[in-house]
């Protein structure tokens, strides 16, 4: 790939949604970097455990300084642990904030200049569990949540220096190999739908945010009505 071809940033790509992510971003002829906590042998690839600040900034640092550029970033790692709050460790609370929702935050401040000089995009993957509670989900639906004011925020101060932000949203991914559940959105189809916002629509127009879903669901198991009584 030439050195001059356009530069994505990815955070999780070794498996599920994000590696689907990488490889369309790298058909469509991006230099595609990834910091993974497990490492998988692709190109570009760094070890960065999200959960310590000090790598994250040394191994972004280090990416930019190689890349000399960076234009698209895609925060995309997820840590969840589905626990009643009574259930739910400390630890596993704080883990979850710092993965899910601060180092986002740090990842923004990291490549902010690079993406202004690039007039670049950084895209979050954000979730329905946002917008949609469930029992055991406090801590996933409460970064997710948090994560929809953070990248409207960084929407409202950087659109003018020429950084586009943007949230998507997803309903149910068959993100686990052998998955192919008809009633999930395939990786492939996350990895082309977030691509196509990267590369193939106006850089005069921001997608904000974007909900998604897979088109064909379970039967509920409560309808009409009477969901009214499980509220
Ligand atoms: N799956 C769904 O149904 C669904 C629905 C809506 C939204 N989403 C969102 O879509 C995104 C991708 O979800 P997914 O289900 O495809 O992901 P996934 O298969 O659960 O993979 C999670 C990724 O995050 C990485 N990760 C976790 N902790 C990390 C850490 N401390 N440092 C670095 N990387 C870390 C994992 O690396 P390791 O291999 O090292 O653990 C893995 O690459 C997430 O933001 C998720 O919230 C998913």
């Amino acid at each position: 790939m030439s050195s001059d071809a356009p530069v994505a940033l990815i955070t999780g790509s070794n498996r599920g949604s994000g590696r689907a992510i990488a490889e369309q971003l790298e058909a469509r002829g991006y230099r595609v970097f990834s910091l993974n906590r497990t490492v998988s042998g692709q190109p570009g690839e760094r070890q960065c455990d999200l959960a310590d600040p000090a790598a994250l900034a040394s191994v972004t640092a280090g990416v930019l300084a190689e890349a000399g550029r960076v234009d698209v970033v895609v925060a995309n790692a997820v840590d969840r642990v589905l626990d009643p709050i009574e259930k739910m460790s400390e630890e596993d609370w704080d883990r979850q904030l710092e993965i899910n929702l601060s180092s986002v935050f740090r990842l923004v401040k990291h490549v902010l200049p690079a993406l202004r000089r690039s007039r670049g995009l950084f895209v979050v993957m954000g979730s329905h569990a946002g917008s949609h509670y469930f029992e055991g989900g406090a801590a996933y639906s409460a970064t997710k949540a948090a994560l929809k004011a953070l990248v409207e925020t960084l929407l409202l101060e950087e659109r003018n220096n020429g950084v586009r932000a943007c949230l998507l949203s997803p309903g149910a991914i068959s993100n686990l190999d052998g998955d192919d559940a008809p009633t999930k959105v395939s990786v492939e189809s996350v990895g082309r739908c977030v691509a196509s916002i990267v590369a193939d629509w106006p850089t005069d127009l921001v997608v904000g945010e974007l909900e998604f879903r897979p088109a064909v669901v379970p039967p509920p198991p409560v309808t009409g009505i009477d969901r009214l009584l499980h509220v």
